[in-house]
């Protein structure tokens, strides 16, 4: 039979070396239990002689109870550690210093669209705004683009797959937004419009084919180039400031005749050329022009009595300007140490 008080001193070390409630519980079954040591034992003091049994009985109680005592103490510590632990999980510290939730702020496009629209609204516009899915009627046609017109090449579209094949597009420029207003309401108008448009261009420095343009539009009697010129002037001034200079290139748009080019010294290498102005120095902003009859016709304005300009900018090419970013693809990888900088 085995000895009960080196049973006890194992088992004492055993217990200690708990550090569980649920690995006490494994030792409590390994001790006490049916397949234990102890109740094997007990069994074994069953075949001792009668007189000898009385005592070895009382032996294995006493250990049986030292045992259970242990496994008592041991519990009890344990559940103080796990409470102790909780408690401190749980824990208040009013000395704690916790940084607020740091404060987000709009995106620089954004946030360039409404100071453009605030510089407009002081010049005595309004703001208008129109669908990003267009039909061609809108996006080409009315603007003096019949259908195969070779100037609809400017532009690379893209068509969704709806109604007839290439009869809805992702508009490539706010100029739509145009139409809209003047069928929605006749001149005098001075308004802005600005939005998202869409172009299946390749990205690089100065193109991303997701983008944003203000669009422009004046219509009263009388209004003439001039008229055209000092609006971009006084705009560029109060957007830039005095020190950029800006200047009207001729060019060619299908639904403004004249047209012109609207640029802007390059910030990036103030006029030296760079790779971002593609080594001319200037950075193309927008298209202007005064509204060809022509798209006066689509929409029932009579050309005799009235006259008008357009103008439509890049917002993105104007934030990159103002901003100094070498790269426009930068604005849309949404990295917070370029976005927190602005
Ligand atoms: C137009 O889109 C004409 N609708 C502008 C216009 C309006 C002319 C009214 C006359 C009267 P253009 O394709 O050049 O023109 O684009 C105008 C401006 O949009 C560009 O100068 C540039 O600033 C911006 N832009 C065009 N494509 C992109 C692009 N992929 N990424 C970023 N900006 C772009």
């Amino acid at each position: 039979m085995m000895d009960p008080s080196s049973l006890v001193e194992s088992v004492a070390q055993l217990i200690a070396e708990t550090t569980s409630l649920d690995g006490l519980h494994d030792v409590q079954v390994e001790l006490l239990g049916k397949r234990s040591a102890l109740v094997a034992a007990r069994r074994e003091v069953g075949e001792l002689p009668g007189p000898e049994r009385p005592a070895a009985g009382q032996r294995l109680q006493a250990v049986r109870e030292e045992i259970e005592g242990l496994l008592a103490q041991r519990r009890a510590e344990l559940e103080e550690d796990q409470r102790r632990g909780r408690l401190g999980g749980d824990r208040l510290d009013l000395t704690e210093v916790v940084t607020g939730a740091r404060r987000g702020r709009l995106h620089l496009v954004q946030r360039t669209r409404d100071e453009l629209e605030d510089v407009f609204v002081g010049m005595g516009f309004v703001v208008v705004e129109g669908p990003e899915v267009e039909t061609d009627w809108y996006n080409f046609e009315a603007l003096n683009m019949p259908p195969a017109h070779p100037a609809r090449g400017m532009w690379d579209t893209l068509y969704l797959e709806l109604g007839e094949p290439e009869t809805v597009l992702l508009r490539t420029h706010t100029s739509p937004v145009q139409i809209r207003l003047m069928q929605a309401q006749g001149p005098p108008i001075y308004a802005v419009m600005p939005g998202r448009c869409y172009r299946r261009d390749t990205p690089d420095a100065r193109h991303i084919p997701v983008f944003h343009q203000v669009e422009g539009l004046v219509i009263d009697h009388g209004i003439s180039f001039a008229e055209l010129a000092g609006t971009i002037e006084t705009f560029t001034t109060s957007y830039f400031g005095p020190h950029t200079h800006s200047r009207l290139r001729p060019s060619y748009f299908p639904f403004t005749e004249p047209s012109a080019e609207f640029e802007v010294t390059c910030s990036i290498c103030k006029g030296k050329g760079c790779r971002t102005c593609s080594h001319t120095g200037w950075v193309e902003l927008g298209g202007c022009g005064m509204v060809d009859p022509e798209v006066f016709a689509a929409v029932g304005i009579d050309p005799e009595e009235w006259t008008g300009f357009a103008f439509g900018f890049g917002i993105d090419r104007l934030a990159q300007m103002r901003h100094v970013i070498a790269d426009m693809r930068i604005l849309l990888e949404n990295d917070v140490r370029f976005l927190r900088q602005l």
